[in-house]
C-alpha cells in the first residue's frame, strides 16, 4: 500500500514537472529521407509556427502539413528556391506576404488546402512550373481577381477549390492545359456555362453538393459529352429541361472565340515545341555527323601521321646485296642506293 501511494505521488510529480517544462519532451526535428532521388524534408505535425530556415537549401520537397503556421512572409521560402513540392495543408495560414512564393521558380506542386486563406495568393499563378494547385477548404471569400495577369503563366493541370465558399468558379482566363477542376462543396449559385470555354482540355469536373441550378447541371452535362469529357461527378440532373428554357451550351461553350483560342494557344505551344524538337533532332544529327567527320578526319591524319613516322622510323632500306651479306648497320652506310654507285 505504501509502495503504492509512493509511486502515485512519483506519477503526479513527474507529470506536473513535464506539464511545467522542466522535462523536455524529446526533441522532434524534421526528417530527411529521399523520393524518387529528390530531397524530401518532413516537418509534418511539429507544432511550427513559422517556416524553418535551418534545413537544407536544396530541399525539393518540404512537408511542413499539420502544424501551426499562421503566417507566410516574403522570406519564408527565399532560401529554397529548389523546392518542387511544398505541402502547407492543415496549418493555421491567414496570410501571405507579396513575394513569399515568388523565388520558387522549380515549383510543380502547392497543397495550400484546409488553411484560413480568404484569397488565392495571385503569383502562384505566375509560376512558370506550377501544374498542381490546391487550395481547398479554405474560405476564399474575398478572393479577386482584377489584378490578374491573364493568362496565367503557370501551366496548371490540377486545381482543387473545393469547399471554399465560391459562388461562382474564378475567371482565371484560358487554362489550356486544365484537365481536372474540383469544384465541388461549394455554392456555385452564379455558375455561367461560359466559363467552361477556358478549359478547351478538360476531362474531369467535380461539382457534387455545388448547388448547381437544374439549368446549369444540364448544360455542363450536354458540354462535357460533346468536349468527350467525364460527367462522372456531376450531379445528375433531376429533370429534362426543355431547350426554350435551357439553351444548349455549345455557343458559349465548344464554338465560342474563347475555345477556339485555348486550342490555338495549345497547338502554338505544340507546333513550337514540334519545331524546337525538330530543330533539337537536326542539331543533334548535325553534331553527330560533325563528330563522325571530325573523327574520320583525324583518324585518318592520325593514321597518316603514323604511316609516315613508322616510314621515318624505319631503317633505311637499301636494296644492295652487300648489305644483305654483311649485315651491315645503316647507320654505317650513308643513305644512297648503292647500285647508283657501281
Ligand atoms: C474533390 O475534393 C474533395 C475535397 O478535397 C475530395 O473529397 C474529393 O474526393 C475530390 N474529388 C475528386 C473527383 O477527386
Ligand atoms: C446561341 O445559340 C442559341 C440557340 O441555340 C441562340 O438563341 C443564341 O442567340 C446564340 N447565342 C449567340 C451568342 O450566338
Amino acid at each position: 500500500m505504501e509502495l503504492h501511494w509512493q509511486l502515485l505521488t512519483f506519477i503526479v510529480c513527474l507529470q506536473s514537472l513535464r506539464s511545467a517544462g522542466f522535462i523536455l519532451q524529446e526533441e522532434r526535428k524534421c526528417t530527411y529521407g529521399r523520393i524518387e532521388k529528390l530531397l524530401r524534408i518532413r516537418c509534418y505535425d511539429l507544432d511550427l509556427k513559422e517556416v524553418p530556415q535551418n534545413l537544407k537549401t536544396s530541399v525539393e520537397v518540404l512537408d511542413l502539413s499539420h502544424n501551426r503556421i499562421r503566417k507566410l512572409k516574403s522570406g519564408s521560402f527565399q532560401k529554397y528556391t529548389d523546392i518542387k513540392f511544398l505541402m502547407l495543408y492543415d496549418n493555421m495560414i491567414l496570410s501571405v506576404e507579396v513575394g513569399t512564393f515568388e523565388p520558387l521558380t522549380s515549383l510543380q506542386e502547392i497543397d495550400l488546402s484546409s488553411n484560413g486563406l480568404t484569397t488565392i495568393p495571385l503569383e502562384l499563378f505566375q509560376l512558370p512550373r506550377l501544374r498542381n494547385l490546391y487550395i481547398d477548404s479554405n474560405e476564399l471569400t474575398s478572393l479577386n481577381l482584377q489584378a490578374l495577369e491573364k493568362p496565367v503563366r503557370a501551366p496548371l493541370e490540377y486545381l482543387n477549390i473545393a469547399n471554399c465558399e465560391l459562388q461562382d468558379l474564378p475567371n482565371l482566363g484560358i487554362l489550356p492545359k486544365l484537365w481536372q477542376l474540383n469544384a465541388s462543396m461549394n455554392p456555385l449559385r452564379d455558375f455561367k456555362i461560359d466559363s467552361l470555354a477556358n478549359l478547351c482540355h478538360l476531362q474531369v469536373i467535380d461539382l457534387t453538393k455545388s448547388q448547381l441550378s437544374q439549368c446549369g447541371c444540364q448544360q455542363v452535362t450536354n458540354h462535357l459529352m460533346m468536349l468527350g469529357a467525364s460527367p462522372k461527378f456531376v450531379p445528375v440532373c433531376m429533370e429534362a429541361l426543355d431547350i426554350r428554357e435551357c439553351p444548349l451550351p455549345y455557343n458559349r461553350t465548344i464554338h465560342s472565340a474563347t475555345f477556339a483560342s485555348c486550342q490555338t494557344t495549345v497547338e502554338l505551344a505544340e507546333t513550337r515545341s514540334f519545331w524546337l524538337f525538330g530543330a533539337g533532332c537536326f542539331g543533334g544529327v548535325c553534331f553527330v555527323l560533325l563528330v563522325v567527320i571530325f573523327c574520320v578526319v583525324h583518324c585518318r591524319r592520325k593514321r597518316a601521321q603514323r604511316r609516315l613516322r613508322n616510314v621515318q622510323r624505319r631503317k633505311p632500306f637499301v636494296i644492295s646485296p652487300k648489305n644483305a651479306i654483311n649485315n651491315r648497320q645503316p647507320e654505317d652506310e650513308p643513305l644512297h642506293c648503292d647500285i647508283a654507285r657501281k
